[in-house]
C-alpha cells in the first residue's frame, strides 16, 4: 500500500532515542549512541507554510512541551513561558494577528526580561536567547514527532497581547505553528536548501 505523505514524513523523523525526553526528573541511564538519528531530525525539519486541520495528539504535544522544559537558560533562571493555542476561539483570535498558515496548534513563546540574567560586562539581557533555545527544542521535537512546524517572527507582539490577554504581562518572542503539512503547499520552499558553505560559516583560528 502506498504510504501517505504524513506517514512518510513521520517515518523520516522517527528516532530511537525517545527516552531522552521521557522525564528529566528520572535519571537517564540508557542512551544509544552511534546512530545518525539526530542529524536526520535536523535535516528533515523545514518551515511549513501550509497545514491541514488534522489535530495534534496530546501525547505528541506533551512530549514537545517537555522538550521545551528541558532547555537550558542563562543562570538557569528560566524566564520563558509558553501558551498553547489550540481551542477554536483562541485560534480564531490569534489568526486575526497572523494566519499561522492554518496550523491547528500554535505555541506562543514569551519571556520576561526582569526574570532573565543580565550580563554584567555589557548589560545584555539573556531572555530572548533563552526563549530561542526553548523554541529550538520545541521545533526539533515536533519534527521528531512527525509534525511539520513553522517559526513565525513577522507579526506584531502587542497585537498578540491584545487578543490573548493571558500573555499581557510578557514580552512575546515568537509563534511556533505545529501540525501536519497540507498536500502540495506544505512542502519545503526553495530557501530550505540554501545554506552557506562551511567555509563561509566557519573560521578556524
Ligand atoms: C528566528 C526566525 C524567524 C522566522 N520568521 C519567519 C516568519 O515570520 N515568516 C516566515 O515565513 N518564515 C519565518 N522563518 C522561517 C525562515 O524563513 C526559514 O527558516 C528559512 O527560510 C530557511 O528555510 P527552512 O526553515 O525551510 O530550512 C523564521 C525563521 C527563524 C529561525
Amino acid at each position: 500500500m502506498k504510504k501517505s505523505f504524513h506517514t512518510r514524513f513521520s517515518d523520516i523523523a522517527k528516532v530511537r532515542n525517545r527516552a531522552a525526553f521521557a522525564d528529566i526528573e528520572q535519571k537517564i541511564t540508557k542512551y544509544e549512541y552511534g546512530s545518525d538519528a539526530f542529524m536526520q531530525i535536523l535535516s528533515s525539519r523545514y518551515s511549513c507554510h501550509s497545514f491541514t486541520n488534522y489535530p495534534v495528539s496530546d501525547s505528541k504535544l506533551n512530549m514537545i512541551l517537555e522538550a521545551g522544559r528541558m532547555a537550558p537558560s542563562a543562570k538557569n533562571l528560566q524566564p520563558t513561558r509558553i501558551w498553547v493555542v489550540k481551542g477554536e476561539d483562541a485560534l480564531a483570535r490569534l489568526r486575526t494577528v497572523h494566519p499561522c498558515y492554518g496550523a491547528p496548534v500554535v505555541l506562543v513563546v514569551g519571556c520576561r526580561n526582569e526574570e532573565a540574567w543580565v550580563r554584567e560586562s555589557d548589560g545584555i539581557n539573556s531572555a530572548k536567547t533563552d526563549a530561542a533555545i526553548v523554541l529550538t527544542h520545541l521545533m526539533l521535537t515536533a519534527t521528531d514527532a512527525g509534525l511539520a512546524n513553522m517559526w513565525i517572527w513577522d507579526f506584531d507582539p502587542s497585537k498578540v497581547r491584545e487578543v490573548l490577554p493571558e500573555t499581557r504581562e510578557h514580552g512575546i518572542y515568537a509563534l511556533l505553528a505545529i501540525g501536519y503539512p497540507a498536500d502540495g503547499a506544505g512542502k519545503p520552499t526553495e530557501l530550505h536548501s540554501v545554506r552557506k558553505s562551511l567555509d563561509e560559516l566557519v573560521t578556524v583560528l
